[in-house]
């Protein structure tokens, strides 16, 4: 398998005004993501899960390092590259009501992507909504209705489908399942499993939660403020663990069981 990202020598700095502080959020970190797999970013709150996932994103400019993907660099994108960027990468966030413009309805906030970044017909676009919509488990009956109508694991879906509605073939997925119930998480689970295997994507997924990661992830990285620490393929991470610290988190995880539908 090839590679799809490469990430080499990350350094993402916070700024402080306050008292002229800086913070190293991600400090040196490298690693490679190959196609196809669901590569899971571990580690307790605060290690720079959110700040890795946002600078794949662009949401927020590294200090220094590169982010190679598909072999080239998102940092030094000329503007045709970084106009393509959006229908390659997209993101799902933790909480998506917060990412919801709450007065658009749902058909409109899944246009949107589509008339920002395609020049598709009104017609195209309804049937890419619908497909899209299908593959995550709702109908176009949502179309009319608002972020506020649903349950956070409806609004999870419908998140998914915004960032899929581009056919991008990397999903970054921020913790994508923390906020729900149980039983919801695993039917989310399932789906981004399912989504994976129909769309042949590529999934980043950040998760404090190692049970999930465990069900989930082909391989795992695992983050102790800002270093990337230990890395290897889930099964080993579980079994073999070489860090003391994976080995406290793995200790430290509560148990979640999730089956298959
Ligand atoms: N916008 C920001 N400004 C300043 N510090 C931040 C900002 N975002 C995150 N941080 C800090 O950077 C570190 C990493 O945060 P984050 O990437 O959100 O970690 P995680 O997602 O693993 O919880 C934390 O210490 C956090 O407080
Ligand atoms: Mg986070």
């Amino acid at each position: 398998m090839d590679n799809i990202l490469e990430i080499q020598n990350l350094i993402v700095e916070y700024k402080s005004n306050k008292n002229n502080s800086s913070l190293l959020a991600v400090n040196d970190v490298s690693l490679n993501i190959k196609r196809g797999e669901i590569y899971a970013l571990a580690g307790e709150s605060g290690c720079g899960k959110s700040t890795m996932a946002k600078t794949i994103t662009k949401l927020v400019q590294p200090k220094s390092g590169k982010i190679l993907y598909e072999g080239k660099n998102i940092l030094t994108h000329t503007k045709e590259e970084a106009k393509m960027y959006p229908s390659q990468v997209q993101m799902v966030f933790q909480n998506p009501y917060s990412s919801f413009n709450p007065k658009m309805k749902i058909g409109d906030i899944l246009k949107e992507p589509l008339d920002i970044n395609t020049s598709y017909s009104k017609n195209a676009k309804k049937s890419i909504i619908r497909d899209t919509l299908n593959d995550v488990g709702l109908t176009d009956k949502v179309l009319e209705l608002y972020p506020h109508e649903f349950s956070g694991g409806q609004r999870q879906r419908i998140a998914i489908a915004r960032a899929l509605i581009l056919n991008p073939q990397f999903l970054v997925a921020d913790e994508p399942v923390s906020a729900l119930d149980a039983s919801i998480q695993a039917q989310i689970i399932n789906l981004m499993k399912d989504l994976k295997k129909q769309r042949d994507l590529t999934i980043l997924f950040i998760s404090h939660d190692l049970n999930v990661v465990r069900y989930l992830a082909d391989r795992v990285g695992v983050m102790y403020f800002g270093k990337l620490i230990e890395e290897n393929d889930t099964i080993s991470i579980f079994n073999f663990p070489k860090k003391d610290y994976t080995k406290t988190l793995l200790e430290s995880s509560p148990k979640l069981v999730v089956t298959e539908q």
